[in-house]
């Protein structure tokens, strides 16, 4: 391999990704020497393609849709939030030699909406839509920003109730049915489910959003989505998407391979001028 130190992202899709574009503006602002590709890589090449990306002296990776939970297990040790989130976003080589796997898609929606937003996440309750893989990445992070609740809202109950129950024993955490929410308010929503990828909206009834409460959507896209769209009837006092999480989980990632934490302000500047264009 080059002598320049080298990363990737592997997913499938792939071409869309703006993480090269992110990870070059950060190497550029911190004067960092080294090379980002995204590869297309399908499930059934993961196992093929990361030994020979390490093999080839390859210092970092991520990891996106579908390959988060294959990353995971492919790690041979793995950070507290990782192992409970089950899911990798990030692979690195440690001194000694083995590969690291974390997830930092929790700390990068925490660090969007605490210190890009001021949304602080003490002493709130929040509502969280959906129960799969995004929705359990976030769990310990939010947790340990000491929130009054958590409650995990999906339209198939048993899975907020059985994933509630995996993390009970860090904080107040329950999952609930769409219907039972009716009555109950909450400071902050998060969409974690996938419905916007499809511009649907999760089931949610009027009400549910506390005065002054704030609404984040995960996912992002050119337009608003769904849930930004219902957010702002709402008359939430902000409706964001996630663009900022993508650039904030990217930031610790570059963190935790460089050692420098780069200024993620400009470059979520930039991307959101380019969305709106
Ligand atoms: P991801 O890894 O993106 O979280 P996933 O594990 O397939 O993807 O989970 C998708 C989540 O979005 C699930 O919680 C799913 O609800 P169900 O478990 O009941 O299927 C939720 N979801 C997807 N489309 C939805 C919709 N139109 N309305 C409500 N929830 C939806």
């Amino acid at each position: 391999m080059s002598e320049i130190d080298q990363y990737a992202v592997f997913g499938s899709p792939i071409k869309h990704s703006k993480s090269p574009r992110i990870h070059q503006l950060f190497a550029e602002q911190t004067q960092q020497v080294m090379q980002y590709t995204a590869l297309l890589v399908p499930a059934d090449k993961f196992d093929l393609e990361l030994k020979g990306f390490f093999a080839k002296g390859g210092r970092g990776l991520n990891c996106t849709v579908p390959l988060k939970e294959l990353a995971w297990e492919s790690a041979e040790i793995r950070t507290e939030r990782a192992e409970l989130a089950k899911a990798v976003n990030t692979l690195l080589v440690q001194k000694d030699g083995r590969i690291l796997g974390d997830n930092t898609d929790g700390i990068g929606l925490v660090t969007d909406l605490q210190d890009n937003h001021g949304i602080e996440l003490k002493q709130k309750r929040v509502l969280i839509l959906g129960a799969g893989g995004a929705s359990r990445g976030i769990i310990l992070p939010i947790l340990e920003e000491s929130p009054a609740s958590i409650t995990i809202a999906n339209r198939t109950v048993e899975k907020a109730l059985t994933l509630a129950d995996e993390f009970s024993h860090k904080g107040s955490v329950v999952g609930s049915s769409y219907a039972d929410l009716a009555g109950q308010n909450f400071d902050l929503i998060l969409n974690a489910t996938s419905a916007s990828l499809s511009d649907e909206l999760p089931p949610l009834a009027s009400g549910i959003l506390a005065e002054q409460g704030s609404c984040y959507d995960l996912a992002y896209a050119n337009k608003p989505t769904a849930f930004v769209r219902w957010a702002r009837e709402q008359q939430a006092s902000k409706s964001l998407d996630g663009l900022g999480m993508l650039v904030e989980q990217a930031a610790e990632a570059f963190y935790l391979w460089r050692n420098v934490r780069p200024d993620t302000a400009p470059v979520i500047q930039m991307l959101e001028a380019e969305r709106n264009s």
